[in-house]
Order: C-alpha cells, then sequence, then structure tokens
C-alpha cells in the first residue's frame, strides 16, 4: 500500500475491503507523505520492519528483488502523484489498485494506459460502485435489454461537505482537494462527477460523446469549481445531465442514477443501495433487492471489497482463462474519464459550447 496513513480519509476502507473475502495480505507500504508517520502507523498494522519504505520509489525497487515480493500495490495518495507512482510499480510488473481520478492531464492518462498494456498487468480504478450487487443488477437488467433503447441518462453526486470554507478551518483532505497543484485542474467533477460519469458508463454500457458544462464557485476564495451541471449526448443519441456538487448543504451522499428506455426505466440511489427500482411502461413499479444478485453484501465498504474481489479474480485468471465482463473500472475507464472532467472545463469556459468528450483508448 501507498499512501492511505493513519489520518487519511480512504486508507482504512481500504484495508478492510482488502480483507473483506480473503484475497489479500497487507505486507509491504509506504503509507505516509511523513516517513516516520507512515513507519509508526505501519507497525502498528504489524507490517514487518524490513517492508516499511520511506518512499514508493524505495519500495518498488526493493519488493521486486525479493522472491516473496508483493503481488498488487495499492496506490491511495492525493491526485497528482497517481501517475508517477503507479507508472514505478507497472514497470516493475506489478499489478496495480489506484484510487480515482487517475491521473491530473489527458498525457499522463494516454501514458498510463499504454504503460498497463506494455506491462500486461491487471490493473483496478476503486470507483467502488460498480462493486454494488443492485449496480450490478441494473447493469445485467440494461444489457439483456429490459429498458429496451436507452433514451435518458440522468447521474448526480452531491454530497455537501464543503458548503463552507472547510479547506480553511483545518481540514486536510479539503485542503489538498482545493489545491489545483495538488487536485488537478478540477474539484467537483474530478471527485464526485467521475464517479457519477464512471456510473452511468458502467450501467448503461454507454460513452458520452458531448458534453455542454457550466462549472461554479460558490464558497468565496475557493480556488476550484464546487459545482458543476453539465448535458450529455451519449453515442447511441440518448440524452443525459450529470450533476456533481459538494455545495448542497446537509447533503452527506446524494448519488443517483436515473436511466429511461423506450420499454422502462430503473433507477439506483446510494442511500437505498440494496434497492432497485424498475419502472415498466405499463404496470407499478417494482423494487428489486440483492436477492436477484449471487453477491450478499452491500454498502460503501462491501461495495469496495467486492472490486478489490473482482481485481484478485482477474489476477489469478491472468494465469488461467479471463474471466467474463470486467466487474470493476480500469485504467481505459480511468483515460475516459479524465477526458470528460477536462471537457466538461473546457466547454464551461466556452460559455456552455458543446465539446467532444471521446476518447479512443
Ligand atoms: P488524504 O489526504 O486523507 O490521505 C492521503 C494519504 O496519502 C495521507 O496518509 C498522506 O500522508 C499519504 N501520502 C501523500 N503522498 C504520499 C506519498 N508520496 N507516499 C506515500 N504516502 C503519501 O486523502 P484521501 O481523501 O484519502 O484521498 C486519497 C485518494 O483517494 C485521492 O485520489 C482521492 O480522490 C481518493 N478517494 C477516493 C474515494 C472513493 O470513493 N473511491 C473516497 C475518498 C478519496
Amino acid at each position: 500500500m501507498v499512501g492511505g496513513g493513519a489520518t487519511s480519509m480512504i486508507g482504512e476502507t481500504h484495508r478492510m475491503a482488502a480483507r473483506f473475502h480473503d484475497r489479500y495480505t497487507l505486507v509491504a507500504g509506504s503509507l505516509d507523505a511523513d516517513p516516520a508517520a507512515g513507519r509508526a502507523f505501519a507497525v502498528k498494522l504489524g507490517i514487518a520492519e524490513d517492508r516499511i519504505y520511506d518512499d514508493f520509489a524505495a519500495m518498488a525497487g526493493a519488493e521486486a528483488e525479493r522472491d516473496d515480493g508483493i503481488e498488487v500495490v495499492s496506490v491511495l495518495t492525493p491526485n497528482n502523484t497517481h501517475h508517477r507512482i503507479c507508472r514505478a510499480f507497472i514497470d516493475r510488473g506489478f499489478h496495480v489498485i489506484c484510487e480515482k481520478p487517475l491521473c491530473t492531464s489527458l498525457e499522463d492518462a494516454r501514458d498510463l494506459v499504454r504503460a498497463v498494456r506494455a506491462a500486461g498487468i491487471v490493473f483496478g480504478l476503486t470507483h467502488p460502485y460498480p462493486g454494488f450487487p443492485m449496480v450490478r443488477c441494473a447493469r445485467d437488467i440494461v444489457a439483456a435489454g429490459e429498458l429496451g433503447k436507452i433514451w435518458l441518462v440522468q447521474a448526480e453526486f452531491t454530497p455537501g461537505w464543503m458548503s463552507r470554507p472547510v479547506e480553511r478551518e483545518g481540514d486536510a483532505a479539503a485542503e489538498w482537494r482545493t489545491d489545483p497543484a495538488i487536485m488537478g485542474p478540477s474539484l467537483v467533477m474530478a471527485d464526485n462527477g467521475s464517479h457519477a460519469h464512471n456510473l452511468a458508463r458502467f450501467v448503461t454500457g454507454l460513452e458520452v460523446s458531448e458534453v455542454a458544462a457550466e462549472l461554479t464557485t460558490f464558497v468565496p476564495g475557493r480556488r476550484l469549481e464546487d459545482n458543476a451541471m453539465a448535458l450529455l449526448r451519449f453515442d447511441n443519441g440518448a440524452r443525459g445531465m450529470l450533476w456533481a456538487s459538494t455545495v448542497t448543504t446537509g447533503i452527506v451522499d446524494g448519488l443517483q442514477l436515473r436511466i429511461h428506455g423506450e420499454k422502462a426505466g430503473l433507477r439506483w440511489r446510494l442511500e437505498t443501495s440494496d434497492q432497485l427500482t424498475l419502472y415498466p411502461d405499463a404496470g407499478p413499479a417494482r423494487t428489486l433487492d440483492r436477492q436477484e444478485t449471487g453477491l450478499t453484501a452491500a454498502g460503501f465498504i462491501e461495495g469496495f471489497a467486492n472490486v478489490y474481489a473482482s481485481v484478485a479474480e482477474d489476477i489469478r485468471a491472468l494465469a488461467a482463462e479471463p474471466s467474463g465482463p470486467r466487474e470493476y473500472a480500469g485504467v481505459e475507464d480511468g483515460a475516459i474519464g479524465i477526458k470528460f472532467i477536462l471537457a466538461a472545463i473546457e466547454s464551461s469556459a466556452r460559455d456552455g459550447a458543446w465539446v467532444d468528450a471521446r476518447l479512443d483508448v
């Protein structure tokens, strides 16, 4: 594990997710930007002293030399470091699990796609929502044609935790998220819009071909946008809307996906993540629960855990038969996500003009 130190927001979630299905053991780490803090925390987690590293480059080099070296690394550091940390491990043939957004520029995104393909490794991007049982169920229902041709897609992710200037009130996670040098060129489209965009693509199997967006900053003095509203055109002719916001006062999560096709519609919400509502053209709405799926758990940690388990399946399958459709976001999805974010920024700068969001990967 690289990043995910004692005070990090997402580290504990990854450690729980990795253990959940008994597929991973944490054996080595460079857990913190401050090496002493990282070492102390790694000792507490039970990592052997000789596999606690002061920085990721030392870890990649030393682990490659060991007969019992790591198989896969999880990269849970702030966005501007993902590219160089991932490269250090990909280039030595390690599999990679990386936090979203993939990176902060299209150039780095394309570079990672090329590197992953050249190395032939498994790369999982931790959008956790494709790991939720009812999201996978929704994907299967759409793929089976139950909604018919998709006409409308609406995705929103609007956690309101930054409605105040929390970055100036000692919140470290908010501090780096509002610093373009670390966060990249977008705040809320990258932090939350990327999840909504990935979720819409995962469930529908469609690509966003064009975007027209307005990005707004409400909290005075904030250097990046805290609200993003976008109109979408999909490659099959469907139309959509995507709303990402972090100034929706009082909202904890606010992730929701609605899809309507010529035959039926569906809706999934994070707040009721164990349920999926189907809206047939005629007759009453029908709510499905996870008895519909083979998966037994739902919720944020379990969603993450199912992504971890699916990556483990693919790592093992490299030595056997490839396993069916991918159950999680990969490096190509990450690159398409970066292209979407940059297209939305460009559109907003051009007063909402339609901008091409396609990326050949
Ligand atoms: P954070 O600031 O809370 O934690 C970052 C951790 O990385 C800290 O422990 C820090 O010391 C460490 N770190 C920084 N640079 C390092 C380096 N060069 N080597 C080793 N450790 C280093 O950040 P947070 O909120 O945990 O976010 C980390 C990443 O996870 C971001 O890319 C973020 O977008 C993503 N994230 C994803 C979520 C999801 O739902 N998939 C939810 C929250 C965060």
